[in-house]
């Protein structure tokens, strides 16, 4: 069975270097024989926890009836999801906080390998605020039982920056491939 990969993309900039690096992720993966699906999540209707707790209660989707509902199944079909996201104010962006709140009680969304990428106009993981995500991903992981197996990230602002970072294409090709080839011990 092929592996089936998920990719959200985070940033309002459909042609923006996060998304161009989750395209060559997808690239990646596509060629190491994985089943891809993107979806940018700017464009959607998803609205924020309410905190019902019903979803708690019952290990399952959201009863806020938006554009999340679509993405439950399609996150509990996928063997691993790709994360890519701009450094907005320090962290990920909003719009993939809104998706990832709305997994409190998805008991299907547990077990699963993620893939990361993260881009920044700062220079550094650190001062860009890159590391903020990155801890926030590593420690959902823990919560989930999931398992983080790469991380891509790179200091770029303008839309276009990334074409001059083969390096960093290349990194993300290599993680969509090792995404749709590493076993998930944990399912
Ligand atoms: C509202 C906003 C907030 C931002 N906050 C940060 C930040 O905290 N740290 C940083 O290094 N860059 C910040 N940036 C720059 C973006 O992270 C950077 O341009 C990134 O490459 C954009 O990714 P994209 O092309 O995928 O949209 C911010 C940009 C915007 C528009």
């Amino acid at each position: 069975m092929p592996k089936n990969i998920l990719i959200l993309k985070g940033s309002p900039r459909e042609r923006g270097n996060s998304a161009a690096l989750a395209d060559r992720a997808a690239q990646g993966a596509l060629a190491a024989g994985a089943q891809v699906e993107s979806i940018y999540l700017h464009g959607l209707d998803i609205r924020p926890c309410d905190a019902c707790e019903l979803c708690a209660e019952n290990g399952n989707w959201c009863i806020i009836e938006d554009d999340m509902l679509p993405l439950y199944p399609k996150l509990a079909a996928a063997d691993a999801v790709i994360l890519a996201s701009p450094i907005y104010w320090f962290t990920f962006s909003a719009q993939l906080k809104l998706c990832i709140d709305r997994w409190y009680g998805f008991q299907e969304v547990a077990h699963k390998q993620f893939g990361i990428i993260l881009t920044y106009g700062d220079t550094d993981l650190y001062t860009s605020g890159g590391i903020n995500a990155i801890h926030t991903f590593e420690t959902m992981c823990r919560f989930l039982k999931g398992e983080i197996v790469g991380i891509v990230h790179g200091s770029l602002s303008n839309v276009g920056d990334v074409e001059k970072h083969p390096e960093l294409l290349q990194q993300a090709y290599d993680l969509g491939q090792r995404l749709a080839a590493e076993k998930n011990d944990g399912r």
